[in-house]
């Protein structure tokens, strides 16, 4: 049976990496959460999707050039502006206090593909460490020279390949790179490219799977975590 992973927290029903969000994929009982962090000017840790706030918040400009103070004066409840009240974006420190006394297991994806933020692998493995999270961690990002650094900081933590394309030999190269898990897009995993993944001996753990067929096509072919929006609709299928 495939573990239950929820997609920026409860992003189907909740605004997208947001405290709320995380606290509503907790309280029904996922198996796990996927956010997405960045760094901020004065060097927090922040849960958000894009380099620019726009998308998310009510209002403009880049992560990297903004303090959290300032950050902290938007709304990030993107989708359900009004609906919630304001939601901050979080720190991933916030996020730990939720998380630290549970058993759910987290996939923070490094988002270093627009901007390197030269510290965030050490930074967020400090973090980790402080308060001994090292066991229920993924760390995964579409930049595979952020996920060596990590093995390079942290070689006990768990970490993933992320990829959006039909990859040849994926388990092959994630392996060979010393890398437990490989996280494809949903859409580029066939029965073979699912076998081709385990016989390295990688987990599979796939995204973003919001469909009720999806969720059975995928469980049935053996992949090992569910990344979605609708943990509900997974919790329905799979429990
Ligand atoms: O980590 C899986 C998935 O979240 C990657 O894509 O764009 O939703 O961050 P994106
Ligand atoms: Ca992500």
């Amino acid at each position: 049976m495939s573990k239950i992973f929820a997609h920026r927290g409860f992003s189907g029903k909740y605004p997208e990496n947001t405290m709320l969000a995380f606290s509503k994929a907790v309280e029904i009982g996922v198996d796990g959460i996927e956010l997405d962090v960045h760094l901020t000017k004065d060097n927090v840790l922040v849960i958000i999707h894009d380099e620019d706030i726009r998308r998310t918040c009510n209002g403009q400009g880049l992560v990297r050039d903004m303090t959290y103070e300032e950050l902290s004066a938007f709304d990030a409840s993107a989708g359900f502006r009004g609906v919630y009240g304001v939601n901050k974006i979080p720190t991933l420190r916030e996020y730990f206090e939720l998380v630290k006394d549970t058993d759910v297991i987290t996939n923070i994806e490094l988002k270093t593909g627009i901007f390197e933020y030269p510290t965030i692998e050490q930074k967020t493995i400090d973090m980790i460490r402080e308060f001994h999270l090292e066991e229920k961690i993924i760390l995964s990002s579409f930049n595979h020279y952020t996920i060596l650094r990590c093995a390079q900081i942290a070689p006990e933590i768990k970490r993933g390949f992320l990829c959006e394309s039909w990859l040849i030999n994926y388990g092959k190269y994630t392996a060979e790179n010393n890398v437990q898990c490989c996280h494809p897009l949903h859409l580029s995993l066939s029965q073979a490219v699912v076998d081709e993944m385990h016989t390295a001996g990688c987990e599979i753990n796939t995204w973003t799977v919001n469909e009720y067929e999806d969720i059975e096509r995928l469980s049935a072919m053996g992949v090992d975590a569910l990344i979605g929006n609708f943990p509900d609709r997974m919790i329905e299928k799979l429990r």
